[in-house]
């Protein structure tokens, strides 16, 4: 059976000079960078040159990168480290409904367990965040802002500048969940975010798992999530995994600078899936057209339902996601659809197509194929 991998916002496949790069902290360099000797010497001068050379890809200072174990924990960390350092100086916080769970439940978990006070934006029917609902949703109290640059679901690019522009004008503190945006959107300098707090994740852009970063603008200092060391100027304690800062570096370089998923090569082989899909009974469209991630196309389908459609497409080798959190044959909705006004039953039969460097238009073609039948028969089983 051929295999087609349509889940590049899922993750993506370790780039093999990345993983070269790679290769040397498994075997012979093992220093811990804490170490006196002259062995742990070796790594701290590793870890400071790679420091330095992630600093040189966001044009920022050194001392703005904290290296962490991925997007999970970079959100954790600008969220509880941000609204705890803040929370002498107020209780509000703002996000938005279409947020991902590693920052909507960092949210939630504030406010029931240490009296914090959220609002979450609602978002237009292609999952923008309005700047006008923003400002009026700022207080007196508001202490952080995090909203995401790209969502994962359904590619909407949310104007993450003029929201940061705002936030600054207003003295908030503004995060953003960059995730999805690394690697696919132009990128200058982390700066062009208006952002205090960005988290990073290598694995999206064909760097290692279990990799990313924190940009935190100084002279913010969040408070410390992970307690022990010092490391990270005593913001992330634990012995740096070297072999993925190099790796998560190494595909800042290659794969940011200029984005990796490809505007040129991708944007025709979206528009051709999309119009296929369009063509199909029962199958709409979910966000934008325009300010979208290029390689993202996701839709629902009338009268079926994620599991037995990825399941269908699983079935004749074409890899897809939902954003449904699937256990033992049931469903939940996902929250970013139902965020966007689409009732829960319908909400229920997301399918995200998410393209990348491997895409082809013979794995296009061969979905053009396939998809209208295994729609019909998800469609049949209901
Ligand atoms: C927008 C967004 N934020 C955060 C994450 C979490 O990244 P990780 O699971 O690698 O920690 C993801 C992963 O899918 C994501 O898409």
């Amino acid at each position: 059976m051929r295999t087609v991998y349509f889940d590049y916002n899922a993750t993506t496949p370790l780039d093999p000079q990345v993983r070269e790069a790679m290769l040397p902290f498994l075997e012979g360099i093992y220093g811990n960078p804490s170490s006196v000797h002259h062995i742990g010497r070796r790594a701290r001068s590793i870890l400071d040159d790679a420091r330095d050379r992630a600093a040189k890809v966001l044009g920022s200072k050194p001392s703005e990168v904290i290296f962490t174990s991925g997007g999970t924990e970079s959100n954790n960390l600008a969220i509880f480290g941000a609204a705890r350092l803040l929370k002498p100086k107020g209780r509000h916080l703002i996000t938005s409904v279409i947020e991902h769970h590693a920052v909507l439940h960092c949210m939630d978990y504030l406010e029931k367990k240490e009296g914090f006070e959220v609002t979450r934006l609602p978002v237009s029917r292609e999952g923008f965040v309005s700047p006008e609902d923003l400002a009026k949703a700022i207080q007196p109290d508001t202490i952080l802002v995090s909203i995401m640059a790209a969502n994962n679901e359904i590619g909407t690019v949310e104007p993450v500048a003029e929201l940061g522009a705002l936030c600054r004008e207003r003295g908030v503190l503004f995060h953003t969940d960059a995730v999805q945006w690394f690697g696919k959107e132009p990128f200058q300098d982390v700066h062009q975010f208006n952002a205090d707090l960005v988290s990073i994740c290598a694995h999206k852009f064909h760097g290692p798992k279990g990799a990313g970063a924190l940009f935190v603008r100084s002279p913010l200092l969040p408070d410390p999530i992970l307690f022990g060391g010092g490391h990270e100027n005593e913001r992330r304690a634990g012995t740096e995994n070297l072999a993925s800062i190099i790796g998560m570096v190494e595909a800042l370089e290659r794969f940011v600078r200029v984005p990796v998923f490809s505007r040129e090569a991708l944007l025709p082989l979206s528009e051709q899936l999309a119009s296929m899909l369009e063509g199909l009974a029962g199958v709409r469209m979910v966000g934008p057209r325009d300010r979208r991630l290029v390689n993202t196309v996701s839709f629902l389908v009338e009268g079926s339902d994620s599991i037995a459609l990825l399941a269908g497409l699983d079935l004749e080798g074409i890899c897809a996601s939902s954003g449904s959190a699937c256990s033992a044959g049931s469903i939940e909705p996902s929250h970013v659809i139902v965020g966007l006004g689409i009732e829960r039953k319908l909400a229920n039969s997301l399918v995200r197509f998410s393209l990348g460097r491997e895409s082809t238009r013979t794995e296009i073609e061969y979905a053009g194929e396939v998809v209208p039948r295994v729609i019909k028969r998800a469609q049949r089983a209901q």
